[in-house]
């Protein structure tokens, strides 16, 4: 198994047991953004050094919050100069993989199978599910715990013995990245002079900094510049993984056409406005109609969770730049009628306490890069 796909259990079983770890660098490269954060560890403990963020437009020529897709060269120099602008201090690191560079679906086989045949069985079974050819690209899986379904199957093994082989399903989480897409991140990396040894898809990152062993389901909402991911994790792993196209960079769209401004006026005003009706009721109109369709969106999804395996979610956690929009989180506490919070992964490391208010405000936007870091200190 490759190790782009690692366990947030066990990264974090591991983070606090060795004594020195030179610093690492978790890096983000959003559709929008690029985002990265220092960290080191000390007395066993994860230390914040330096965190930034640059917004990759200019590099494209285009307005702040403005969608790019950068030719390598370009990216490896906003990298870099990200890196410059924060201050780090070491060219150890990790990359992000983007979600929408990948595919990540569960596959459900009949029966009780073993870990190691999954290797044979996987790679035939992903053909149903990539549009290109297997050989293009590079999977990875993990076997999924059925915790529920195990308790079913003991309470009626006992009262009426059948043979469990028979009946139990294995589900398993697979992702699959473009081998082109690989390659690319690994130029980017090397014209940056950044050394790493793992890519890791970036919902893993941000569960590993943002989630606290919730056994109930919680849902995650990632609402990036460019699409929202919603992802629903129980027992710390993935159950359910989808990509909404819709993202913050559309509401600013939506802005400057509906009222025909610039997109950096546009961008502003969704900045300050939000959906305050007494701000500015036009915008608020706008901002609305637009964080409507994708709340919409992510609640069919987790209905539609919520049917097939008989549970309900006990949370939800927001994060990504989107998720500052004022009355954001009021709209999804009324949506989703469960606790709704925002990622607070500096929380996970040490840091000066002045710095705790902009911290807990930022932290939704640095909950991959931040992850990314943490899995190194392990
Ligand atoms: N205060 C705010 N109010 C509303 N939107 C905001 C605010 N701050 C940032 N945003 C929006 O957040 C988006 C950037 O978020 P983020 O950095 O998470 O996206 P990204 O990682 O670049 O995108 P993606 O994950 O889709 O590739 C931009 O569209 C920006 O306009
Ligand atoms: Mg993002």
């Amino acid at each position: 198994m490759s190790n782009f796909l690692k366990t947030m259990t066990d990264s974090l079983s591991s983070v606090f047991h060795k004594d020195t770890v030179d610093s690492v660098l978790g890096i983000d490269i959003g559709s929008s953004s690029i985002k990265i954060v220092q960290l080191k560890k000390k007395g066993g403990k994860a230390v914040l050094e330096t965190y930034g963020a640059l917004s990759l437009g200019p590099y494209a020529s285009t307005d702040i919050g403005t969608l790019t897709n950068l030719p390598t060269d370009i990216l490896a120099k906003a990298l870099v100069d990200v890196l410059k602008e924060s201050n780090t201090t070491t060219t150890n690191g990790a990359l992000a993989i983007p979600s929408i560079a990948s595919l990540i679906f569960i596959i459900t086989l009949p029966g009780n199978i073993k870990d190691s045949d999954l290797a044979n069985i996987i790679p035939v079974e992903a053909r149903k599910y990539v549009p290109v050819p297997i050989a293009e690209v590079t999977l990875d899986w993990w076997m999924l715990p059925n915790e529920a379904q195990n308790q079913d199957q003991s309470t009626d093994t006992m009262q009426n013995p059948v043979d469990i082989s028979k009946t139990m399903n294995t589900e398993v989480l697979v992702v699959a990245i473009h081998n082109d897409t690989l390659s690319k991140y690994r130029e980017l990396l090397t014209a940056s002079n950044i050394n790493s040894h793992f890519f890791e898809m970036e919902i893993f990152s941000a569960i590993r900094s943002s989630f606290n062993y919730e056994l109930a389901p919680v849902v995650f909402i990632d609402f990036g510049a460019s699409k929202t991911k919603v992802t629903i994790i129980e027992y710390g792993i993935v159950k359910s993984f989808h990509i909404i196209n819709r993202g913050s960079y559309d509401i600013t769209k939506n802005i400057s056409t509906s009222l025909a401004i610039s997109f950096k006026e546009a961008e502003d005003l969704k900045r300050s406005v939000g959906m305050s009706t007494n701000a500015n009721q036009a915008v608020a109109d706008v901002v609305k109609i637009s964080i409507d369709y994708i709340l919409a969106e992510s609640y069919a999804i987790v209905l539609a969770y919520q049917k097939k395996y008989n549970k309900a979610i006990s949370k939800v956690i927001l994060m990504g730049g989107g998720s500052q929009t004022l009355g954001l989180m009021d709209k999804v506490s009324e949506v989703f009628s469960v606790e709704v919070m925002y990622a607070d992964p500096f929380t996970k490391a040490e840091a000066p306490a002045f710095l705790e208010p902009i911290l807990k405000q930022s932290g939704p936007e640095f909950a991959v890069a931040l992850g990314l870091a943490l899995r190194q200190l392990s």
